[in-house]
């Protein structure tokens, strides 16, 4: 397994596989790596010649400055992983090399109604932010797919969004939710959750198949009551629990036969906020 710190290095590295057209594979993060993580090295690995993947904490899709300190960082872990999981480059750049100082980057521009629910509504600003990155790391590794996790819903309709706009010829794929043994949905939050309440915290997991179940017999309405209704439990506060049309993320008054319906929440636990989400029906 390769490190580059600096795209330079990163460079002139994959531009020999460029030049044979080799297919490389992309999986961009965070670090504080975890089995989630490791998934979508491993769908890469399968479906590419060569898997690259980033670990780099973006300051821009973070609210508030304490957050971005507080995010873990487990750096030689996180490498130890991705070379037992056969990852073939890592690329942990330093901020200077993602935004350079004094350089204005272009960068799309999501229309509001993708970022302005959900997820968006309690973190104005950090979908520009993860648009901004995820375009400035795509330009640097150039690969032929991005792996993202159905675990950010939001986060990855967004990215399709941007791959449409930007006509960039990286395909995208969004690989399933990699859960606990119980259901619950990996997180590098999860280890946050006191040990009390995250064997609850399948409550999440569990409501979101209930509500599956349920979506002939109730409208989107109703079972947006009902399930808040649900996560309203000691220990528990659900922020949102809504259900949308999985592209153009906007709420559902009805599902219809052929309609893409998508669930979303985010529920706190504790003191850690959970995020989870399941795919109620996709027309074929
Ligand atoms: P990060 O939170 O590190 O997540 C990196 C990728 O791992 C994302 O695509 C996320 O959806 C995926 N992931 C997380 N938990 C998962 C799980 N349980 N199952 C499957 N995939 C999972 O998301 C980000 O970083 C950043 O916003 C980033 C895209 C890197 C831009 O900075």
């Amino acid at each position: 397994m390769y490190l580059f710190k600096n795209i330079y290095q990163l460079d002139q590295y994959l531009q020999a596989f460029r030049a044979t057209n080799t297919r490389v594979g992309f999986v961009p993060t965070m670090g504080a790596l975890h089995l989630g993580h490791l998934s979508l090295i491993e769908a890469s690995n399968t479906q590419n010649e060569l898997t690259v993947c980033s670990i780099f904490v973006n300051p821009t899709q973070f609210n508030e400055g304490s957050d971005l300190e507080k995010y873990p960082r487990t750096p030689g872990l996180d490498l130890a992983l991705l070379a037992a999981a056969h990852c073939d480059v890592v690329f942990m750049p330093h901020v200077d090399e993602i935004y350079p100082p004094g350089v204005k980057l272009d960068s799309p521009i999501p229309p509001k109604a993708l970022v302005q629910g959900m997820e968006g509504q309690f973190r104005p600003g950090h979908f520009e932010g993860v648009v901004q990155v995820v375009k400035r790391l795509l330009d640097i590794v150039q690969p032929s797919s991005l792996y993202m996790g159905q675990k950010d819903y939001q986060q990855a309709a967004i990215i399709g969004w941007m791959l449409d706009y930007t006509q960039l010829a990286t395909e995208l794929v969004v690989c399933p939710i990699l859960r606990e043994k119980n259901g619950l949905a990996m997180s590098s939050r999860n280890v946050r959750l006191d040990p009390a309440i995250r064997p609850k915290a399948v409550l999440l997991h569990e409501t979101l198949l209930r509500v599956k179940e349920k979506i002939g017999t109730l409208s989107p309405r109703e079972l947006q009551d009902w399930a808040l209704e649900q996560l309203d439990k000691p220990h528990f506060r659900p922020e949102y629990f809504d259900i949308v049309d999985g592209l153009s993320l906007q709420p559902l008054n009805k599902i219809g036969e052929n309609d893409f319906a998508v669930a979303c929440t985010a529920v706190w636990a504790g003191e850690v906020r959970l995020i989870d989400n399941m795919i109620l029906q996709k027309p074929e």
